[in-house]
């Protein structure tokens, strides 16, 4: 059932044109900056895009340029664990790792505890009304999300394309608290719509 879904929203993600991809993205990009939120946070975790996820460029951009810290994941391949990393300099400190995705080179890891983080931006392959994501099916996701701070806001980055109405969801899958498409922001509860702001 999943993995029949999954590969549906895979698909239904890469049928996106580059161009579409990027326009949503940079819209994505407009309502998450607008919150209060985003403005406050100092200590963000995202992740460098990868295939059609929404893109993170931008945001990593402007997040240094604000003089605030940047952290990123390292997925460990055997035991599944995600190890946040701080990322500052884009341009120096990555080289692609597991599947391609871009990853801190070994002299660039720097290695904190989840429980800094005041805010954490998660792609995924389907999102539901509930909060609750689909991603590649390992599982990443899953084990790291309960291992922040009780208060940490979560926020998916989605097209709304990949937003269904109810995912199947078993023991270990894991809500998060908002979920921002360029059709607006969203929590567990509904859709604010373009230019809601999230505390
Ligand atoms: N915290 C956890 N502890 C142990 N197993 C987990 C945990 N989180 C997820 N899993 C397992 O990882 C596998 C993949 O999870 P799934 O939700 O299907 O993937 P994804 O979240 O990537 O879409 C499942 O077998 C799930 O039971
Ligand atoms: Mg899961």
């Amino acid at each position: 059932m999943k993995k029949v879904l999954r590969e549906a929203l895979i698909n239904k993600r890469s049928s996106l044109s580059k161009e579409k991809a990027a326009l949503k993205s940079r819209q994505i990009f407009t309502e998450l900056r607008a919150t209060t939120l985003y403005k406050e946070a100092e200590r963000v975790m995202l992740y460098i895009a990868f295939r059609n996820e929404v893109h993170t460029e931008e945001i990593i951009d402007d997040l240094l340029q604000r003089g605030k810290r940047v952290f990123i994941p390292i997925t460990v391949h055997s035991t599944k664990a995600i190890i946040v990393s701080e990322l500052k300099n884009p341009i120096e400190d990555l080289q692609p790792g597991n599947f391609g995705v871009l990853e801190p080179k070994p002299e660039a890891v720097r290695e904190v505890d989840p429980s800094l983080l005041d805010l954490v931006l998660v792609p995924g392959v389907g999102f539901d009304k509930k909060g609750y994501r689909i991603g590649y099916g390992a599982g990443y996701y899953d084990r790291f999300l309960p291992r922040l701070s009780p208060d940490t806001p979560t926020v998916g980055l989605a097209y709304q394309l990949q937003l269904v109405d109810e995912l199947p969801i078993d023991q270990y899958d894991y809500p998060l608290q908002y979920i921002i498409t360029e059709e607006g922001i969203r929590d567990n509860r509904g859709l604010y719509g373009i230019g809601s702001d999230i505390e």
